[in-house]
């Protein structure tokens, strides 16, 4: 199947307030400069939230992350799990059709798929509810034939379970997942035959279907109300664990510049800078466009967003008041960014000939940029 943008695409995508408080918490996971390494949870909170991935879903998340849309597009579309059409507004199935699966009824699941949903994968169901495809193996061999419905496994199934299964889905119920045929994980059907004194003082459940269930986070779409934000390495304060103290991580090594982009800088470099007219060189420093991405915080995709809404130069940040900064945040569609990475105040730096800590390293080249 070809995995490319849907024809039908929505106007906007905007995270809820509670998933965008996560998502944002998920980016200071990683050391600055490597905000890109958040793009699989940050695609899969926003699929989770509207149930596939649209355009605008995927040029947000790359704005957020200061990626080129392309690489956003290329995670998103390689991954199969990852939706890029509409799916069913309860579920979409996955079922797993790879050779144990297959040997132990996959195609009775898919028959059951076919007869109740529709005749083909990737449809929607008449009242669309549903979709379903066929997926390769899900690494629950041992307990197979299984389907993934969203985060989670149902397992052991048969096609009449299976059935009755997708009818309480239709009526609004939350089937358990895991093992449907009374097994706990996938221990032997017969019982244990070892490590026997592990199984007392279990859960009702196993582990993962445990959780699933006490947090209330199985089938249904997730808006960032059913679970905690879970961020422990954020205080209350907002600050990183550990980064306050001894400030930000070790900087990674800079990757060695190849040697024909050394020739190329060194040219550069070398040649003679054009005489500019008197006019211009007393002309003040607003007239020239400076690299905005010597701020920290903007990258390619963000400075291309500035020039398009006429901000080209450091003088013009520096003097943003608080109704500039609201502005500009519905703009770049990245609220709070500006004030959490000190915009203004890097920009007043730059403005009046010095230099910031960011800006030596772009200087320097050790900025990572996709
Ligand atoms: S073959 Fe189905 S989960 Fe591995």
């Amino acid at each position: 199947m070809l995995r490319r943008l849907y024809h039908d695409q929505p106007e906007s995508f905007a995270f809820t307030e509670a998933n965008q408080t996560w998502a944002e918490a998920q980016i200071t996971k990683y050391p600055e400069g490597r905000q890109a390494s958040a793009v699989i949870p940050l695609l899969w909170r926003a699929q989770e939230q509207e149930g596939w991935l649209s355009k605008p879903a995927i040029e947000t998340i790359a704005d957020m992350l200061d990626m080129a849309y392309i690489r956003v597009l290329e995670v998103a579309s390689f991954y199969f799990m990852f939706q890029m059409r509409p799916v069913g507004s309860v579920a979409h199935i996955q079922i797993c059709g790879t050779t144990s699966c297959m040997i132990c009824g996959a195609e009775d699941l898919i028959a059951v798929c076919r007869e109740k949903i529709a005749a083909k994968p990737h449809q929607l169901s008449a009242d669309g509810k549903f979709s379903w495809e066929e997926v390769e193996c899900l690494g629950a061999c041992t307990n197979a034939p299984m389907a993934q419905i969203g985060k989670d496994y149902f397992e052991d199934l048969t096609a009449d379970g299976f059935a009755k299964m997708l009818d309480e889905l239709a009526a609004g119920k939350v089937p358990t997942p895991g093992p449907q045929n009374g097994r706990y994980s996938s221990e032997p059907l017969s019982g244990l035959t070892s490590l026997k004194e592990y199984d007392s003082g279990k859960t009702q459940y196993n582990a993962s279907v445990q959780l699933a269930t006490d947090i209330g986070d199985t089938i249904k779409r997730i808006d960032g109300t059913e679970v905690p934000i879970l961020t422990p390495w954020v205080g209350k304060d907002g600050v990183v664990a550990g980064r306050a103290a001894e400030g930000q991580p070790p900087k990674p090594a800079a990757t060695p510049k190849p040697a024909v982009k050394q020739a190329e800088e060194a040219k550069k470099a070398a040649k003679p800078k054009a005489e500019a007219p008197k006019s211009e060189k007393a002309a003040p420093k607003t007239d020239a466009a400076d690299d905005l991405k010597q701020l920290k915080g903007v990258g390619p995709a963000l400075e291309k967003k500035l020039h398009a809404n006429g901000v080209t130069t450091f003088a013009q940040i520096a003097e943003w008041g608080a109704d500039d900064i609201t502005d500009m945040d519905d703009k770049l569609s990245f609220k709070g960014r500006i004030e959490r990475d000190g915009w203004v105040e890097q920009a007043k730096l730059l403005a009046a000939g010095e230099a910031t800590e960011f800006s030596k390293k772009v200087a320097k080249g050790d900025v990572y940029e996709d």
